[in-house]
């Protein structure tokens, strides 16, 4: 490798740290305000086809008690059930993604260790925990009806929303900075994030089943 060459592969690898300079938001007045946030870590959210919503459902609601909380490891025939269309090959091809956006390129290798599936019925939470994989993530396969849904959003994950949110966090209350992300659950959405970035539930009031499908994933990068 000559110098130049050397130059570049080193830019490169420092690349995947340095975050785009554009801007959150601008605020309209005079003059313009352009507003940055560009540190942390990223968080992917994307979709999956209803088919496999569908095709996961099915074999899930065979191992499930109705109101009764609890998580399996799915077997593999039902993680490579579909072929190209499966849950497996479904999401290393959203982890190659996710990576070769953060990174300016693909990972060498991505390997997802293990899926499980989460039921949770009312009341039950998921405490705010990390995962030991580098890649992480958490697809919806049942939402609950939640019980007075307006007042519920009209709370935080911090003054106790009862409406079984994801939230992420990182650090404590910062003062001109932000610490939590909270999302609203929705069948068939799929969120990728490090297996490092605290994360939790909350419990929910209401009816139904939360029902989520978690992985773990080792990559490799260049
Ligand atoms: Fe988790």
């Amino acid at each position: 490798m000559d110098e130049r060459e050397a130059r570049r592969a080193k830019a490169r690898e420092l690349r995947r740290f340095e975050a785009e300079p554009t801007p959150l938001l601008t605020l309209p007045g005079s003059p313009d305000m352009a507003l940055f946030s560009p540190f942390g870590p990223m968080i992917a959210r994307t979709t999956v086809a209803p088919g496999l919503v569908a095709q996961l459902n099915r074999y899930v609601d065979t191992r499930v008690t109705p109101g009764v909380a609890g998580e399996f490891h799915l077997p593999g025939p039902v993680v490579l059930e579909g072929g190209d269309a499966s849950l497996l090959r479904v999401t290393e091809a959203l982890i190659r993604r996710y990576v070769a956006s953060l990174h300016g390129m693909p990972p060498r290798s991505v390997q997802v260790e293990v899926f499980w599936s989460v039921s949770q019925p009312a009341g039950s939470p998921s405490p705010v925990h990390f995962h030991s994989s580098d890649i992480s993530g958490v697809l919806y396969l049942k939402v609950p009806d939640i019980q007075d849904p307006a007042r519920e959003e009209e709370k935080t994950y911090i003054s106790n929303r009862q409406a079984g949110f994801i939230n992420f966090m990182i650090g404590g209350r910062q003062a001109f900075a932000r610490s939590v992300v909270s999302f609203k659950p929705v069948v068939g959405e799929f969120y990728i994030f490090p297996g490092w970035l605290l994360h939790g539930a909350e419990p929910f009031k209401g009816l139904g089943e939360r029902r989520s499908l978690a992985f773990n994933a080792t990559v490799q990068t260049e």
